[in-house]
């Protein structure tokens, strides 16, 4: 691994700890303006200093965030079809290598899709973007997609991980499941959690702990945390979880307070989902 790949890596996963809070607002790409995100700037940038990394799409990185923030940025470079589709497996890559090291990318994303159509393709796209990212020093974040048919287990989000790892990918993002261990422990590379659909807070918190527990290295959240009725409130919990080994009550206590100090500042949807938003991850 050369030095620039691993120093970017380590503005992914700290050093202090090898973990990291990724907040993930790269929803759009495929779902448009999703619920919390319909205006990026007013939900992302209040939530910059409190993230360690950002996941996004070129465009909202262009359009919303300032260029002066000094959050590292892993671009999702994968996509090409949309929530209007019934196989969202058709993806390639959109975002080249150039457009990544002008944009000072930390990382690329690229979304692996295990057990759907368009498998080959998609761990093609995979195997590509790392070798790029090898020969320019820019890791690469695996993201095993889950649709609606995919059983989300155990055995099923191993299988997948494995597969990134193998292809090469540097880091894997998947959801939590029971017996995660399972998944953790046989991928060679760090694991971040995908929050998935807005739950609780407190039950998003629990998840968050016990991914911890189960050997995650960290986050790559969004919806349960820019949908939250106070989104600086959760990232700043999870933050506590995921950086502090904080216990589920004493982070739903700085979820709490942070929401009795400044009020209802997101959108709040509690365990409702919008359609659009739930029906495909
Ligand atoms: C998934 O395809 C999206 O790209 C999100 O990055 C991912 O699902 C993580 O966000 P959430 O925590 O809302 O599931």
């Amino acid at each position: 691994m050369s030095w620039g790949l691993e120093n970017r890596l380590s503005r992914i996963l700290k050093p202090a700890d090898g973990k990291t809070v990724m907040l993930a607002v790269d929803h759009g790409y495929f779902l448009g303006p999703t619920t919390g995100l319909e205006q990026c700037c007013k939900t992302v940038v209040p939530l910059v200093p409190y993230a360690d990394t950002l996941m996004l799409t070129r465009g909202v990185l262009r359009n919303d965030i300032p260029s002066s923030i000094d959050t590292p940025i892993v671009l999702r470079v994968s996509g090409g079809s949309s929530v209007l589709e019934d196989d969202l497996s058709n993806e390639t890559i959109l975002t080249d290598i150039d457009e990544c090291i002008r944009l000072n990318a930390a990382g690329m994303a690229c979304q692996v899709f295990i057990g759907a159509p368009h498998q080959a393709q998609t761990i093609a796209n995979l195997g590509r973007l790392v070798n790029e990212g090898e020969r320019y020093g820019i890791p690469v974040i695996g993201v095993t997609a889950v649709g609606k048919d995919m059983v989300r287990d155990a055995r099923y989000l191993a299988l997948a991980s494995r597969i990134i790892a193998e292809t090469g990918g540097h880091i894997v993002k998947t959801y939590y499941c029971d017996d995660f261990e399972r998944v953790t422990s046989t991928c060679p590379v760090p694991i971040v959690m995908a929050g998935g659909k807005k739950l609780p807070e407190r039950d998003a918190l629990e998840m968050t702990w016990k991914a911890m527990q189960g050997g995650a290295a960290g986050v790559d959240m969004g919806r349960n945390i820019f949908q939250s009725d106070s989104p600086v409130g959760m990232i700043k919990a999870v933050n506590a979880v995921v950086h502090g080994g904080a216990s589920v009550d004493d982070a739903y206590a700085v979820y709490m307070d942070e929401k009795a100090a400044t009020g209802i500042t997101g959108p709040g949807v509690g365990s409702a989902v919008t359609a659009d938003d739930s029906r495909k991850i």
